[in-house]
């Protein structure tokens, strides 16, 4: 079998070919966000299905496409949809988009994604700011033989998600004023949503966002020595006591809504970027 970095040097090889760009961000749209790639000034796009290694995407509101081009000035990858343990992929192949980031050359990583609110205060159409994960999938993308040339065996996550970003995005949402949140993301395997008793444990173990992503990813990003940002769309809130219901499509429908105040962050940010270069 490939090891993990020669098959993301050849997806890296297919992307180079239709782009020279080096790529300073990725970016990885979430249930309902990947029209977030329509701000890009797109040179190249490809499907999934094109980039070697890659698996298929099946959850709904995902494309399974790769963006390439600028915004703001600055050269960014975006990926319209990403792979979930849910759909049975292994955590590993949940994190190949960052590889295949980081082997461009990128060195920050944006990550978006839906979420259900546990903590009281958030309200539907909310976004938060991720400051932190909790990682209740009982599965990790760097389980098996470590690759040293990809990153330390033992990585650290006492600060997975960068301050100096997550400070930049504060100040874009004050100055657009609108309420960004900062909170634990919680994941789970999915694809369930979850039961009112699992809201309260989610509460109780300290999340205040409960998903089904990103924490691989992150994982991977951390790995990789990549600086992250992560953003929530709380599009349903999970409250133990005054339950409702959740469907795939309302969750889409509520992250459409939201997505204006995430591409004001995501633009705020890259601009931060671009004058610090
Ligand atoms: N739980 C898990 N994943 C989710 C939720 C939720 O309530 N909402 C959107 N994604």
């Amino acid at each position: 079998m490939l090891e993990l970095a020669e098959k993301m040097a050849a997806s890296a090889a297919v992307v180079r070919r239709q782009w020279a760009e080096t790529p300073r961000v990725g970016i990885i749209l979430g249930s309902g966000l990947g029209g977030l790639a329509e701000e890009i000034e797109t040179q190249a796009t490809l499907d999934y299905a094109e980039i070697p290694n890659f698996p298929r995407t099946s959850a709904i509101g995902h494309k399974g496409r790769l963006v390439c081009g600028m915004l703001d000035g600055i050269a960014v990858v975006a990926f319209q949809g990403r792979f979930h343990l849910y759909e049975g992929n292994p955590a590993q192949d949940a994190s190949l988009p960052v590889r295949l980031i980081s082997e461009l050359g990128a060195d920050t990583l944006i990550v978006t994604n839906a979420a259900g609110g546990v903590n009281p205060a958030y309200a539907v159409g909310d976004v938060m700011l991720i400051e932190d994960q909790i990682n209740l999938m009982f599965a990790n993308p760097l389980v098996g033989i470590n690759d040293d040339e990809l990153g330390p065996r033992f990585p650290d996550m006492s600060a997975p998600y960068d301050p100096a970003m997550m400070q930049t995005a504060a100040s874009i949402a004050r100055r657009n004023d609108f309420v960004l949140h900062r909170g634990v993301y919680l994941a789970m395997l999915g694809p369930t949503y979850e039961t009112r008793a699992e809201y309260r444990m989610a509460r109780r173990i300290g999340a205040d966002a409960v998903g089904m992503s990103t924490v691989p990813e992150v994982v991977a990003a951390r790995h990789a020595n990549m600086r992250v940002l992560g953003m929530s769309t709380i599009t349903n809130v999970g409250s133990p006591d005054a339950p409702s219901e959740t469907s795939g499509h309302a969750v889409i429908d509520v992250a459409k809504t939201a997505a204006p105040k995430l591409t004001a962050v995501i633009h705020g940010v890259i601009q931060s970027l671009a004058s610090h270069p």
